[in-house]
């Protein structure tokens, strides 16, 4: 059974129920795998939090301009920016700063990050789907990532190289999601409105998708 705006289903059951196929997709792209069986370099971990910084530099600068938007500025909390924490795991890795000047986005990073830039000046509802399907994965599975990351490549436990999945300032992850979801639920959208940010949500994951794809043609595990 597909479920739609129309049968007055919770936004944030809709969304999430929505992306439910993209979401698996995701999860099993070979270089997710590869990277969570511990089977990778840390180069490739390294390489895959640079993709990372470019999605937040394009999520996380233009923030403050939307805080007053009614769609999108609800879900903007200083709590969730990752961008100083992706620098200090970035700085960490590389041994420095070089990192700057190097760091180069993937094709499909360069897409992601353009729609994302795209659509904070011009569709607060579709900037809110990449809002959602980031901060609430990395809240969710990025957790279990953060455990591998540790584990694989020595990293201190909620230390520098994986200070991207710590919310030094969200005490209780579980909390601040179930709010984020009444924050959802009330989002003053029509359905067609409601639909239209389910699709880029799809959209979303699909531009993530990519990027291990990407990433996969790059670190292959040697058979
Ligand atoms: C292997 C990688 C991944 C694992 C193991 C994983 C695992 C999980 C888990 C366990 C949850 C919690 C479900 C719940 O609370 O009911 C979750 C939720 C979520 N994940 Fe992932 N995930 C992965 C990759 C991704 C990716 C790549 C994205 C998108 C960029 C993503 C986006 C989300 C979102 C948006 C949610 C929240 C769903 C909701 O409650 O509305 N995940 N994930």
């Amino acid at each position: 059974m597909t479920l739609s705006v129309s049968d007055a289903i919770p936004f944030s059951t809709l969304i999430r129920t929505a992306s439910h196929e993209q979401h698996t997709e995701a999860e099993n792209a070979s270089f997710m795998s590869e990277m969570l069986g511990g089977r990778l370099g840390v180069e490739a971990y390294a390489r895959y939090t640079e993709q990372l910084w470019f999605v937040y530099r394009a999520l996380e600068e233009p923030a403050e301009a939307l805080a007053g938007d009614p769609v999108a500025g609800p879900f903007i909390r200083p709590g969730l920016f990752r961008l100083p924490s992706l620098e200090r795991d970035l700085t960490h890795m590389y041994g420095g700063e070089g990192w700057r000047g190097s760091a180069a986005p993937l094709p499909a990073t360069a897409a992601y990050a353009a729609r994302v830039a795209e659509l904070a000046r011009e569709w607060p509802g579709g900037y809110l789907a990449h809002h959602y399907t980031r901060y609430l994965g990395d809240l969710s599975g990025g957790q279990i990532i953060r455990g591998t990351a540790e584990k694989t490549w020595g990293f201190a436990r909620k230390g520098d190289g994986v200070r991207f999945y710590v919310f030094e300032e969200i005490g209780n992850p579980a909390a601040f999601k179930r709010e984020y979801r009444a924050l959802l639920d009330a989002v003053p959208a029509d359905d067609l409105e409601k639909q239209r940010i389910v699709d880029e949500c799809k959209h979303a994951f699909a531009l993530n998708t990519a990027v291990f794809h990407e990433l996969g043609d790059h670190f292959r595990v040697s058979a």
